[in-house]
């Protein structure tokens, strides 16, 4: 196998919060990175981060990162990044797709944004790899693509049935990976990675999660109150069937996930023949919102006040994975806790109370 110090790999959306802590990982590993972001909902500053923590100097850094601004859904700026990478003799041998908008929210308040962003940018983008001839695809897919009645753990085989246009959109795009590797070449290796609940940030602080979009996740919420940035925590129902009635998640350590990016890339590279996968990215541990929120207070010595309102619409009780696919096909297990997620996320979030800004 080729050393991955001689890899090309094309990012997209390479600097927003999963972007940014892979491509760190993907550096240090000496892969060559092109990296495409429109930065519809991250910063450019993220460079200059990303630069700061690379272990082996600005010049090393610059020969391996190459940021490119521009949208997936123009294929003339991917094409060009292709055709770059061969006159510098560094033909992109993989992509890790991450480009696209992610709130479940504004998927249901603007459906077609998401269908375009979302779908008509993996489309934009596949029909260059296919010129190109690369096909070899790490997919940021997501547990939102479950039904909602299927009972946790979920496995990968349980159905897919999404109940919102933002896990339609994941749902069709790997449906279009798994129609390229069936019906147009046999040469397509493609891994779809279903993530649960990714929290936390690098242990050192410089890099971390900063939506510029709106948002209404949990975790970077909890850490606003406990930061007093906001007031008060809004726990979306004391009364769903758990043991102690707050709805229950799969969280996983940024860099963990960072990790199983790394582990599937070097998976499908090693493969001479096609391949198809969709694995859940997870602990496979259920926390309850109550369980996070106790556990932040105490690793961190603070207090995050909070009070009860009405389910939000949509939600579920209870979401965790089933994980031994990943963990038999990646010889991947995670490394952090909760304890380590809610550590790393305060000390992200004291260092940059304004995020990137
Ligand atoms: P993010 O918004 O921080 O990162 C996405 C990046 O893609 C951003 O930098 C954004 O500017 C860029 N982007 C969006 N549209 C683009 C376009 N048309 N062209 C070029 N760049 C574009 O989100 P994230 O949390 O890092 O998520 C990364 C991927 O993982 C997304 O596809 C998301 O749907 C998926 N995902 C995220 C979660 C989660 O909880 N964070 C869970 C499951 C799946
Ligand atoms: C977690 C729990 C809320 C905010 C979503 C997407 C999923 C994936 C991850 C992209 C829920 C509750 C939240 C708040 C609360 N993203 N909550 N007060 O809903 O599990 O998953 O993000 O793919 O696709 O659906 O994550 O962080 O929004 O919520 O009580 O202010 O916290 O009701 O029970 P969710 P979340």
């Amino acid at each position: 196998m080729k050393d991955s110090s001689l890899r090309s790999i094309l990012i997209t959306g390479g600097t927003g919060f999963i972007g940014s802590h892979t491509c760190l990982k993907l550096l240090e590993k000496g892969y060559f990175l092109y990296v495409v972001d429109s930065f519809i909902n991250s910063s450019p500053k993220v460079l200059r981060k990303l630069e700061e923590l690379f272990p082996q100097g600005s010049e090393k850094f610059n020969q391996q990162f190459n940021l490119i601004e521009g949208d997936i859904r123009d294929s003339t700026v991917i094409e060009n990044i292709f055709i770059n990478s061969i006159n510098q003799n560094r033909c992109i041998e993989a992509v890790i797709h991450f480009a696209g908008l992610k709130s479940v929210e504004e998927s249901l308040l603007n459906p077609s944004l998401y269908w375009d962003i979302n779908v008509g940018g993996s489309i934009a983008l596949v029909k260059v790899l296919e010129k190109y001839n690369c096909r070899t695809i790490v997919f940021s897919s997501s547990a939102t693509v479950y039904n909602s009645i299927s009972d946790s753990p979920l496995s990968e085989n349980c159905e897919v049935r999404p109940c919102n246009p933002y896990g339609e959109t994941k749902a069709t795009v790997e449906n279009i990976l798994r129609s390229l590797y069936k019906n147009k070449r046999k040469d397509w290796r493609v891994i779809n990675l279903r993530y649960f609940n990714p929290i936390g940030a690098h242990s050192s602080g410089v890099i971390g999660e900063d939506p510029i979009r709106k948002t209404n996740n949990l975790f970077p919420y909890l850490s606003k109150v406990a930061s007093g940035n906001k007031e008060v925590l809004k726990i979306f129902g004391n009364d769903w069937p758990t043991f102690d009635g707050t709805a229950i998640r799969d969280y996983i350590h940024i860099m963990d996930l960072a990790d199983v990016h790394c582990l599937a890339l070097e998976y499908l590279l090693q493969k001479e023949e096609s391949r198809f996968l969709c694995l859940n990215v997870g602990t496979g541990k259920g926390t309850s919102i109550l369980e996070l929120l106790k556990t932040y207070e105490i690793v961190n010595s603070c207090k995050i006040p909070f009070i009860y309102v009405d389910r939000r619409p949509g939600d579920i009780a209870i979401s965790f994975a089933k994980t031994e696919l990943a963990t038999s096909i990646l010889n991947w297990k995670p490394k952090f806790d909760i304890s380590d997620m809610c550590r790393d996320g305060w000390n992200w979030q004291k260092l940059n109370p304004c995020g990137y800004q």
